[in-house]
């Protein structure tokens, strides 16, 4: 049952409530009592949501996240803007002050996560009935962006083929997601039993919905090789055994390039970099990413050169998202969606095919719904016309947030299920802010 007028206004307005709750001075964070601090891609969904009715935070929001930009373009995946003890790993587990490129202040993370900002300030600006006043700020940041891309193709993309790599599962934004398991196996982590004592997440989310403590001894492991490294490139990719090259962030990539294209021309400005990075990557998705059997794409392990073929649902929205896949493949992908992820008795879009092995309905990024992969499905669905389908995605979303609130994460079965995670969480709000305007 799609919602009433009045329903649709109480949302609104809970939403912002949500968001109102999360601001703090300049950012907003995730999550109050999970996530304290200023997370990347989370500010740019979080942006959108503000800039209907709020354009002052969102240009705010952009340009505090920026202020922990690294001076070789790395924009970090948290921002610590202050000191915060209910959250683990911190600054003083990251270490940052040991490379001369990070900001000594605000303190950061050491590595990335999925470049959205480019995109989200094109559709800020097609959505605004302020157009000059986004053009403007798209100006003011757009080297700033293109810096953290060129930081990508240069640090990051080894074989200068047009793919960037991801050193950890943080930095893909779906921290436990299957498609990691073989590539985190290979880690033969210590037995660290402090490590269930470090973590915070604990106190506020039950254990079953969270990754294991042995993963984040892994996830630690990573980040200590990092400063090993003292955060260098080259060192990381000589010696890092997680290098891998993700279809859905690299597609996300692809989909900001494009944005940045398109705000070139519209700021009268040179693109052809952009346009160079962005023609290879779209090739070399389609020719070394495209699964022609499983009709998605697969990320690959640059360690081993094996192809990871664990059916995902963001594997194949990302790519939609970003146009990457022509006609022809985005009526397969999306057969696909439809057969093994849209099935009755689940809401989509289910982050892991329900069938399969590996789906945990509630253990987060093995299976539940999040709201910012179906904001992309839907607006992947609608470029290649897939009207009905794209509709069932904005209802089922609106749905959840209605019956659960605003949560993190959702259980995709109906009926068995809820909203799982933090609970006022800024991405589901903002969202669902964009959707109801
Ligand atoms: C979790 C999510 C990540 C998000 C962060 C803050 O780590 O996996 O995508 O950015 O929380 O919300």
């Amino acid at each position: 049952m799609p919602l009433t007028t009045t329903q649709r206004q109480e949302m609104l307005r809970q939403a912002k409530a949500v968001l109102d709750s999360n601001w703090r001075e300049g950012y907003t964070v995730p999550g109050a009592a999970l996530y304290p601090f200023q997370w990347n891609w989370d500010s740019g969904f979080i942006a959108l949501g503000y800039s209907h009715y709020d354009l002052g935070r969102a240009k705010q929001e952009i340009r505090s996240l920026f202020k922990g930009q690294w001076q070789n373009g790395l924009l970090p995946h948290i921002v610590f803007h202050v000191e915060n003890d209910n959250y683990f790993p911190g600054p003083e587990i990251w270490q940052t002050e040991i490379t001369p490129r990070a900001p000594r202040k605000p303190r950061t993370s050491g590595i990335i996560q999925p470049p959205i900002i480019g995109f989200i300030l094109e559709v800020m600006y097609q959505k605004s009935a302020v157009k000059r006043d986004i053009l403007a700020f798209a100006e003011e940041l757009f080297p700033q962006v293109l810096r953290f891309h060129r930081y990508l193709y240069t640090c990051r993309d080894i074989h200068r083929e047009g793919l960037v790599y991801i050193q950890h599962n943080w930095e893909s934004g779906m921290d436990n997601s299957p498609t990691w398991d073989t590539v985190l196996a290979k880690i033969d982590a210590e037995d660290d039993r402090s490590i269930a004592s470090s973590r915070r997440d604990l106190q506020q989310v039950d254990r079953s919905q969270r990754p294991s403590d042995v993963e984040y001894q892994k996830y630690l492991h990573l980040v200590d090789l990092f400063m090993q490294c003292k955060y260098e490139d080259k060192c990381i990719a000589e010696s890092c055994p997680f290098l891998v090259q993700d279809p859905f962030l690299n597609s996300l990539l692809i989909r900001s390039n494009q944005a940045l294209i398109n705000l070139a021309i519209l700021l009268g400005q040179n693109a052809s970099e952009l346009k160079d990075w962005n023609e290879t990557s779209i090739r070399a998705m389609n020719t070394k990413l495209w699964n022609a059997r499983n009709h998605s794409y697969d990320a690959l392990d640059l360690t081993t050169g094996e192809r990871i073929t664990t059916s995902t649902s963001p594997a194949m929205i990302g790519p939609l998202f970003a146009r990457v896949p022509s006609e022809s493949q985005a009526h397969l992908i999306v057969e696909r969606l439809r057969g093994s992820f849209a099935r009755d008795g689940f809401y989509l879009c289910p982050t892991v095919m329900p069938e399969q092995n590996e789906f945990e309905p509630q253990r987060y990024w093995r299976g539940p719904v999040w709201i910012n992969i179906n904001w992309l499905l839907f607006h992947g669905l609608r470029q290649y016309g897939f009207e009905r389908f794209a509709k069932r995605v904005a209802d089922d979303s609106l749905v959840l947030v209605q019956k659960y609130g605003f949560h993190e994460y959702f259980d995709p079965r109906k009926g068995a299920g809820g909203g799982y995670g933090a609970s006022g969480f800024s991405w589901t709000a903002a969202l669902i802010i964009d959707w109801l305007a």
